[in-house]
Parts: C-alpha cells; structure tokens; sequence
C-alpha cells in the first residue's frame, strides 16, 4: 500500500476529513477527471461510520478485487446494502472462497456496531454443478489458509466464524442468531441455488434479506431461480431488487414463519416482530 493511499485513507476515516475528500473529488470530477476510478471515491457517499469501517478495511487489505471473486464496484454494492439494510441479526455468506466478501460483510457488521459473519465453504474447491472449481489448484487445493490469513490481516477474526463443509448441510447445525442478510454465492447451479435458498431460508429473519450474486452471469442457474421465485412471491418479496446488474436482493416476508421446529425462541421472536 502506498504512502499516499495510507493518507487518503486516514483522512477519510475522520468526519472533516471526509468533507475535504468529497469536496475535492466533486471538483475534479466536475473537472472530468478521475470518472473512470470509481470505487475508493464513490465509497465517500456512505454515511460516515460506514466509510469509516471500510477506509479501515481497505488500508488493510486493500481495495482492490485482489484474488476475491468479485470485481471491486459488486463488492461496493455488496456492502453498502450489509451496511444499510435495517434490522438486527447475523450475516451469513454462502461460498466464501479466500475471505475477500466476508472481509466487506464483517467491515459492514462492524459499522452498524452489531452482527456476526458466518462463512460457509468447503474451502476446497467444490463442484459446481457438473464442473470442477478448478481454480483452487492455485492454493494448493485449499483456500483455507489465505481465508485466515486474510480476516486476520484485516483485524475482524472476532467478527467472523467458518463453518467448513457443504452450504446446504452446514444450515441444519447453523449457531448464530437469525440472519439479517443471506448471501448466496456457492454452487451457482439452478439445483445449487434452490438447494442452498431452501436449507437456508427458516434461519432468516422476517424482513431479512436475501441476496444472490451472479444473477447476470448467463450459464449459471442464479437468474432462472431467483426470477421464478419473484413470480411466485410466496416466502419473499422482491424488495430491494437488482442492487447491481449482477446482484439481485429479495426481503423475506413478514408473514413467513416457517421457522426451524426446533427453535422456539427465534419463532417467539420472529411472532413478535410481525406483532409490532
Ligand atoms: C464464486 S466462489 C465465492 C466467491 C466469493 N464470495 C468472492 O466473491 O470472493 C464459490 C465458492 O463456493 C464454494 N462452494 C461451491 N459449492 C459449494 C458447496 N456445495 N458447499 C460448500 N462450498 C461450496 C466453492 O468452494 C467456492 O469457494
């Protein structure tokens, strides 16, 4: 990381700081420069401790896509909606790979001042679908040990929990609290899809959000899922939408209660909230 990055970074951390850094860029764009560099800039709109927990996060591990799966403005979509979507509640990510989104998931937790991540992955290069993750051959067959690497170099370990092994499996021994925000990222198959929606959905939290990445991605399942189950608008409602052209987000709905049977309080709670 350069020098001047660190400054920059600093600086926005601070509320004047802020103001100085958006000021200047509203006159350089307005200049026409700086239009195509659009990620670190754009992040000043956020509310201030949002951009604050991500200028902390980026002078750590950078913001740039690095080895994440997702390129960097998706990864800005990703975590202004786990920044800003209301309610209380866990995160978890379905397909975490080398800890890249849960690093932006975990900075978003830290800046609403509440929220666990749960990461879910075998971290060995599943298939998907009928096709390898062949990918992984890169890591040496694992990407668990630069998943580490990388929630420690960030400083949000405490925030973040594996669960190693298959997404859909790993929801029937899930220990966190309702899920405020799902992100399914893992087997991008319509089978995958539907099986991970599915085994997932009575963890989440009425009013809970559900996101799917890859909705524009042509050969993956994603967008056949994900349009079908708007049309049907049985368990959820498609609230907020397409937050970028390769993230859909629905709401679950607060009527839908089909809590896990063995989880009473959560339904006492879920019974609540639809009471309030
Ligand atoms: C597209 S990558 C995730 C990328 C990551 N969210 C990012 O943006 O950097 C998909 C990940 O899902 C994992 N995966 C796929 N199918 C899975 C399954 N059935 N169970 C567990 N992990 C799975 C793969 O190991 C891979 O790490």
């Amino acid at each position: 990381m350069s020098l001047a990055g660190q400054c920059y970074y600093r600086t926005c951390r601070t509320r004047p700081g802020r103001g100085v850094a958006r000021a200047t860029v509203a006159t350089l764009r307005r200049l026409g420069m700086f239009r195509a560099f659009k990620l670190p800039l754009d992040a000043l709109a956020l509310p201030h401790s949002a951009a604050r927990s991500l200028m902390t996060l980026w002078s750590r591990i950078h913001w740039m896509g690095g080895d994440g799966m997702m390129p960097p403005e998706q990864m800005l979509a990703l975590y202004r909606l786990a920044a800003s979507w209301p309610g209380d509640g866990d995160i978890v990510e379905l397909g975490a790979w080398t800890g890249l989104t849960t690093c932006y998931l975990a900075a978003a937790a830290k800046a609403r001042g509440s929220g666990h991540v749960y990461a879910v992955d075998t971290f060995a290069g599943t298939m998907e679908g009928s096709q390898n993750y062949a990918a992984v051959a890169r890591y040496g067959g694992s990407t668990w040990a630069t998943f580490r690497k990388r929630v420690r170099t960030a400083g949000l370990a405490d925030r973040i929990t594996a669960l190693v092994g298959d997404t859909a499996e790993q929801a029937s021994a899930y220990p966190g609290r309702p899920i405020r925000l799902l992100f399914i990222d893992a087997d991008h198959s319509y089978g995958g899809v539907r099986r991970d929606y599915h085994a997932w959905l009575p963890h989440v939290a009425p009013g809970g959000l559900i996101a799917f990445h890859d909705y524009a991605m042509p050969e993956a399942g994603v967008r056949r899922f994900v349009d079908e189950l708007v049309e049907r608008q049985e368990s959820c409602e498609a609230t907020p939408g397409r937050v970028h052209e390769n993230i859909f987000a629905v709401a679950r709905r607060l009527s839908d209660v089909s809590l896990p049977p063995h989880d009473a309080e959560t339904r006492e709670e879920a019974h609540e909230a639809i009471l309030c």
